[in-house]
Parts: structure tokens; C-alpha cells; sequence
């Protein structure tokens, strides 16, 4: 081996052609490392060198994916004192890259996996993509979603490669992972191979017809596909990107799709280099800003900490379902069968009556034809998932079922019921879940023979695209029961957050928190479109009157006066949240119980088509000119799901934060810009203390219900943040 390079290794064959391949001896995957850095200047000095004795340049890797990009530890500890360092090492780090694609020799990318971000970015300078149809490789720019922007020239070059709107659209704001395939269709490759030998022999087709390859942006007379932004075809789009832009952000603090579309038109107008400095600004002030901290820490580790497992029993060794009870086949049972079924899971699915089970099928049948139609999957697939659930009325047809999932009506008795009924047909050491969404776990423990096996598994509606599942212990729930049922929710590539048994759990309480704040602000008299508005413009997916009106005002109203019984049963008394007079005047003098009732918060059509919001919600609370600052509206709303989060924390509902932040963002829609309910707090501006501080304002202002519980003062006085790591 050469002197060069530890990382990149050079292979020269006696043709002229150097294969490069990527191949960081310390790592499972390549990144953007200081040995990487090195190793690539060494790289590129010696192919400018030797240049004139070679005839063309591939660029592949030997790990499973081609290159994973810059490392995400380095950038989420920049601040704005070291913003300057990054804003250096970037640009030299582009100087490289431009170094290679004006070699002039060929170059091309032989992606043998997943290519996202800095990787794809890499490929994006050289003078050919070719992808290996790999399974599970991913191609694409998903910057966007932690906040950031393809700072390696990823913005430059794709909007020079496939014009300004298609960059946006198809690559930057959205922040797309194609498959192979998808890529080539849109243009973010330009060919696929199926065997690494077919990739590496187009390679080098591709050189031996390009002697001399340049970039098209580097030859005479290059224009810009789509126009430049000065183009009147271009001029016409513009006002289209900032009402695409609202759209994708509902308004929210999000400064990403800001910052691409800047850079993105702003480097159109100016020459390569120029524009990459631009690119390199934005970047930098995206990195050194708090959302992309607070997206990174989400959707990067704390997901990856969920996922792999943190919360599971380490000692249990991993064990696979292969054929499920699913017991009703309702909304909630159709969603759960078809989720199953997908993951190649055998499911029986039971309901009272065999017409309701093949109606609960019916679902699946939808979703199949649906992905079918839109090539998504083929018949053949479609056929053998759905041959995979066998809808029934006989608790006979459980026999052999390693694990149960109920989902019958929200009753106790009810679920005691059937889980008589089937927990001596099923295996002998079948796992028995259920799906309630309010029910205590270990109550419900106590109707079922096995209360070690028995443990809540919460899914979210609808099941088929609700990424998380919330699996709740009951007090005699087991360790073997617990890893089971964590193992079941990765089998059907689902997230798994774990919690332990209280009432709601932590996401329908915690989410009940946003809706009662938004409905108390009604009653005191401010403008309903304007609470709408507070929740769109913080983020969350939901407007919270129209949610309210989706899960029906009677639901909660029914909880809130269970709860209310346990709580003073148990010797407490009972605080009344200023919603609950709200909700109670709408159903009982107004008769208006949500959307499936046809009238709620806002009027519906015969078809449950929402309308407008109710004008008689101004006639009867809203008070003319009553306003409260936008900010105040909007941080009721964010603080009053955080609070409840740390007291879920003291009260041990929760144990784990990166649970907090998952759950809260996958399950109930906290804005993901906060980086979780947990991490809102630790980004908040001032830190705990400012958190704090605000929420004592808060407290003062609106309620006793904004008063800081004492782990969080604790934490502020101590100077610690919500964190997991020891
Ligand atoms: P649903 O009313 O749509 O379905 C319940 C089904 O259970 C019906 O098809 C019914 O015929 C069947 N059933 C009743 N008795 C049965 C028995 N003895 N054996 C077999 N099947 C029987 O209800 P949904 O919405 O699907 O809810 C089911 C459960 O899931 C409830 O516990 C609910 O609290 C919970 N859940 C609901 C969510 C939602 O968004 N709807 C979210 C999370 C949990």
C-alpha cells in the first residue's frame, strides 16, 4: 500500500484505471473524519501527479453502504464561537471535490449502498453515477430533515444538474430517500446495475467512452436545465416556492427549507465558486443554530437509542413471532393485521362474527390494491400478504398463536373476557398484549392467568402508517415479556418506547395536555381561528380544535371523569382544568360531540367533511378584542406537554428520555423542530433555567398549572440538562 492514504485505498490496474475504494479500517461505515480528510488530500495530490498516465478514476467502497457522510457528534457540539471552523473546513473539504471533478479524466461513482448526504454528495462530484440495486440502498440529499443543508456542494450541484426546481422539489426540501430505481428515474443517478461486477464493467464503459469528461457546468455554454432565476420561464415559478415552502413548514420554526432555498437560488445567479461559498454560509448557520441540535439529537441518536434497543432487557435472548391473534377487527385490529402480516407474520384475525373478521381483512385488501396500483409492490406480494391473515369467528383457529394482540372495545370487563376465552387455546407461552389506549395494564393483568406474559402494547391510528408503538408494563409485566414484546414491535419495523403503567400512559396523557390548553383558550374569549393558527405556526401537524373534534368531545369527558373518580378514591382532590366547562357546554347545551357526531369545534358535511370553524363559538365565548400574546398562545401549548413529561419523569411513568422525545414527536405530534418534548426544554432559550423562569411566568399568568415541577427546578439550579447518558 501506498504511503497516501489509510482510508482511501488506490488500486491501479494495467489499464490506466484507478479503482478508489473508500475503506475506513476504524469504522463500520466511511465518514467525514480527519483521517478521511487526509487521505483524500493525499488522494487527490497524487492523482493530479500522475495524471497523465492514467485513463480514468472509480470511486466505490468496500463497507455495505458507499459513504455515510459527515459525522454528526462533530456537528451537533458547534457553536457560534467555532461556526468559523466549520465554515473553514468546508470549504476546503469542497476544494477537494472540485479538485477531482476538473481532473480531467473521468470519474465515476461506483454507489455500492446507501449514498445519502456527504456520501451522495460525493458521488454528485464525479462525472457519472452509476447505483447498485442493492436491497435497502438509499440515495438522496436528507439533510433538510435534521435541520441542516447538503453542505458539501450538494445544494450547487444539484440545482446545476437538474435545474433550480427540480433540485428543490425532487432533492432538497423534502429531503427524499430513493431506492436505486426511484433515483434513476429522477435523475439523481444515471444508471443502475444489479451485481457489483455489471456496476464496476459500466464504470468502466463509461470511461472508455468519456476520455476527456468534464462536468456539464465546467463546458462552454452550459446552460442551467429549467433557466437560471434571471430566465422569465423561472421568473413565472418563483412565487410558488414560498407558499411550497408554508406548506412544508405549516409556518413553523423550521430554518432549513429557508436556508436550501436561498442558497439554492441565490448560487444559480453566481458563478461555481461563489456559490459555494453562499452554500457554506447557510450551511454554517444552520449548524451553529439550535433547531438543527435539536433535530440531530432527535431523529439521529435518540432514535437510534430507541431503536437498538436501550430500553429492552439485555439478557433475554431475541425471539420472533411467527403467528399472531389479533382479537377484534375494528379500526384499530384491521390496522395491527395488515402491519403484521407485512412484516411475514401469519395473523388470525377474530372478531364476534366472521363477517366483521372479513371486513377487518377488507382493509388489508384496500391498502394491497392501493400499493399495487401505485407500484409501490407487485400483485405477487400483495397476494402472499394477504394470504397471510386468516380472518375468523372460532376461538379454535388460535391454536398455536405465539402471541396475542387485543383490540375490542375499550372495556375492561370486555378484554377480561377474551382473553379467558383464548388463553388456553394459544401457545402454552403465547405473549398476551393489549391495545387499550387509557386502561390501566395491571388491572386488566388481573383478568388473564399468566400476569407475567401480560403487557400493553399501544399502537397509534392508523396503525399502517403510525411509525411508533408504546409498550406499557404492568406491575407483574416479566423482563421475558417485556424484551418479547419489544422484539414483536422491530419485527413489524415499528419504534419502540417504553413506559410504565399509569393512567393514559405518557402519550394519550401528555397529548390531552395540548388539546385542553387549546380549548381553555376558547373559553377565555379568544379568537378560535386564531388558536388554530398559534398551533399550526408551532408546529404541531395537528390544528387542535379540529383534533379535538376528531377523537370526539365525549371520549375525553368520559376519561377525564374516570380519572377524576381514582384520583379522589384514592384520597386526592380533583383540580378541574378550565377546558373541561368548555367542552361540557358544547356537548350539553349545544349537542356538538365532534366530527363523528356530524358538529363539533367546526361544522361537517353529510359526508364528515370538515367545514368551517363553528360560528357560534364567537357568539358564545369569544370576547371582542380579547387577545393574549401569539407567543404566550403557542408556549401554553409546548409547555403544558413538557411540564407533564417531567412529572411523568418523577413520577417514574417514564425512564428514559430519548423515550420522551420519540414518543412524543412519532406518537402525538410535538413539533419536530423542538427535538422532542424533553429536548424543547434543554433547547429552550436561557436553558433549564430560562425554561423555568418562563414557565413561573406562565403559572402567573394563566394557571397554577405552569408551575415548574421541583426535578425540573432541581435540574436548573444544578446546571443539568434532560439527558440519558451516565
Ligand atoms: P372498534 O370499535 O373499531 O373495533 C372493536 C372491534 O372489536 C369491533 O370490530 C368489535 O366487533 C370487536 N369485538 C367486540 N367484542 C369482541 C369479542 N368478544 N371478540 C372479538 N372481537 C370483538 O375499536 P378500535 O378503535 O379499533 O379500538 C379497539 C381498541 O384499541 C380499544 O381498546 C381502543 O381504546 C384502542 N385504541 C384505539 C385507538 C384509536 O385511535 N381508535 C388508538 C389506540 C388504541
Amino acid at each position: 500500500m501506498s504511503s497516501e492514504s489509510t482510508t482511501i485505498r488506490w488500486e491501479q490496474d494495467d489499464t490506466g484505471v484507478v479503482t478508489l475504494v473508500l475503506d475506513d479500517p476504524n469504522q463500520s461505515a466511511n465518514t467525514v473524519n480527519k483521517a478521511f480528510r487526509d487521505s483524500f488530500a493525499a488522494i487527490t495530490d497524487r492523482l493530479e501527479a500522475e495524471k497523465d498516465s492514467l485513463r480514468g478514476v472509480i470511486l466505490t467502497s468496500a463497507k455495505k453502504t458507499f459513504f455515510a457522510g459527515g459525522d454528526l457528534r462533530d456537528l451537533i457540539r458547534v457553536t457560534p464561537d467555532t461556526a468559523q471552523d466549520l465554515f473553514d473546513g468546508g470549504l476546503a473539504f469542497k476544494r477537494q471535490l472540485r479538485r477531482l471533478e476538473t481532473l480531467g479524466k473521468p470519474v465515476v461513482a461506483a454507489i455500492n449502498g446507501a449514498a445519502l448526504g456527504g456520501g451522495y454528495e460525493i458521488a454528485l462530484a464525479c462525472h457519472h453515477r452509476i447505483a447498485l440495486d442493492a436491497p435497502g440502498s438509499k440515495i438522496g440529499c436528507p439533510e433538510v430533515t435534521l435541520g441542516l443543508l447538503p453542505g458539501g456542494g450538494g445544494v450547487v450541484r444539484t440545482v446545476r444538474m437538474l435545474g433550480i426546481t427540480d433540485a428543490l422539489l425532487k432533492v432538497l426540501l423534502q429531503g427524499t430517500q430513493y431506492n436505486p430505481r426511484r433515483a434513476l428515474e429522477n435523475g439523481l443517478v444515471d444508471e443502475v446495475a444489479e451485481t457489483r461486477e455489471e456496476m464496476l464493467a459500466k464504470a468502466r464503459a463509461f470511461i472508455d467512452a468519456h476520455p476527456e469528461s468534464a462536468q456539464p457546468w465546467d463546458r462552454p455554454g452550459y446552460r442551467m436545465p429549467g433557466g437560471t432565476p434571471s430566465h422569465p420561464k423561472f421568473a413565472a415559478n418563483l412565487p410558488a416556492f414560498p407558499a411550497s415552502l408554508r406548506k412544508q413548514t405549516g409556518g413553523a420554526p423550521y430554518p432549513a427549507p429557508r436556508n436550501i432555498m436561498a442558497a439554492a437560488v441565490e448560487g444559480a445567479q453566481v458563478d461555481f465558486d461563489t456559490a459555494q461559498v453562499i452554500e457554506a454560509r447557510y450551511f454554517v448557520e444552520l449548524a451553529s443554530g439550535q433547531t438543527s441540535k435539536n433535530m440531530i439529537q432527535a431523529f439521529f441518536f435518540d432514535l437510534q437509542a430507541v431503536n437498538s434497543g436501550a430500553g429492552r432487557p439485555k439478557d433475554v435472548p431475541a425471539r420472533k413471532v411467527t403467528k399472531v391473534a389479533v382479537l377484534g377487527a375494528g379500526m384499530m385490529g384491521a390496522g395491527i393485521a395488515y402491519s403484521c402480516a407485512r412484516a411475514g407474520i401469519d395473523v388470525v384475525l377474530k372478531d364476534v362474527t366472521l363477517e366483521s373478521a372479513l371486513k377487518g381483512k377488507g382493509y388489508s385488501e384496500q391498502l394491497c390494491a392501493k400499493a399495487v396500483s401505485k407500484g409501490r409492490t407487485t400483485q405477487e406480494k400483495a397476494d402472499a400478504l394477504l394470504a397471510r391473515i386468516t380472518p375468523t369467528a372460532e376461538v379454535s383457529d388460535l391454536a398455536g398463536c405465539d402471541a396475542v394482540i387485543e383490540a375490542v372495545f375499550e372495556d375492561t370487563s370486555l378484554k377480561h373476557k377474551v382473553f379467558q376465552e383464548v388463553q388456553n387455546v394459544v401457545a402454552p407461552d403465547a405473549l398476551l398484549c393489549s391495545n387499550t389506549s387509557t386502561l390501566p395494564i395491571t388491572a386488566l393483568a388481573e383478568g388473564v392467568e399468566r400476569q407475567e406474559d401480560f403487557i400493553g402494547l399501544h399502537f397509534f391510528s392508523p396503525v399502517d402508517k403510525m411509525p411508533l408503538v408504546e409498550i406499557i408494563k404492568g406491575e407483574r409485566t416479566g423482563e421475558e415479556a417485556l424484551a418479547r414484546a419489544f422484539d414483536l414491535v422491530r419485527q413489524i419495523n415499528k419504534t419502540p418506547i417504553v413506559v410504565n403503567d399509569s393512567r393514559g400512559f405518557f402519550t394519550s396523557r401528555v397529548i390531552g395536555h395540548f388539546i385542553n390548553e387549546g380549548v381553555a383558550m376558547v373559553g377565555e374569549g379568544v379568537e378560535p381561528a386564531s388558536v388554530e393558527q398559534a398551533a399550526a405556526q408551532a408546529g404541531y401537524p395537528a390544528k387542535v380544535l379540529s383534533l379535538m373534534d376528531e377523537l370526539t368531545l365525549t371520549l375525553p369527558r368520559k376519561i377525564r371523569r374516570e380519572t377524576q373518580r381514582a384520583v379522589e378514591e384514592a384520597g386526592g382532590t380533583w383540580t378541574p382544568h378550565p377546558a373541561e366547562a368548555v367542552v361540557d357546554r358544547m356537548v350539553d347545551e349545544f349537542g356538538r360531540t365532534g366530527r363523528s357526531g356530524g358538529a363539533g369545534f367546526y361544522d361537517y358535511d353529510e359526508n364528515g367533511r370538515r367545514g368551517p370553524l363553528w360560528p357560534g363559538l364567537r357568539e358564545h365565548f369569544t370576547q371582542a378584542g380579547h387577545t393574549i400574546p401569539f407567543r404566550d398562545m403557542q408556549e401554553r401549548m409546548l409547555f403544558s406537554e413538557a411540564l407533564d413529561t417531567v412529572r411523568l419523569l418523577e413520577e417514574g411513568v417514564l425512564t428514559s428520555v430519548a423515550d420522551a422525545n420519540i414518543g412524543s414527536i412519532l406518537g402525538i405530534g410535538f413539533p419536530g423542530w423542538t427535538g422532542g418534548v424533553l429536548q424543547y426544554i434543554n433547547g429552550y432559550e436561557g436553558g433549564l433555567p430560562g425554561f423555568v423562569a418562563r414557565a413561573r411566568e406562565l403559572a402567573e399568568r394563566y394557571g397554577e398549572r405552569f408551575t415548574p415541577p421541583a426535578l425540573l427546578v432541581e435540574k436548573a439550579e444544578k446546571g443539568e440538562v434532560f439527558t440519558d447518558a451516565r
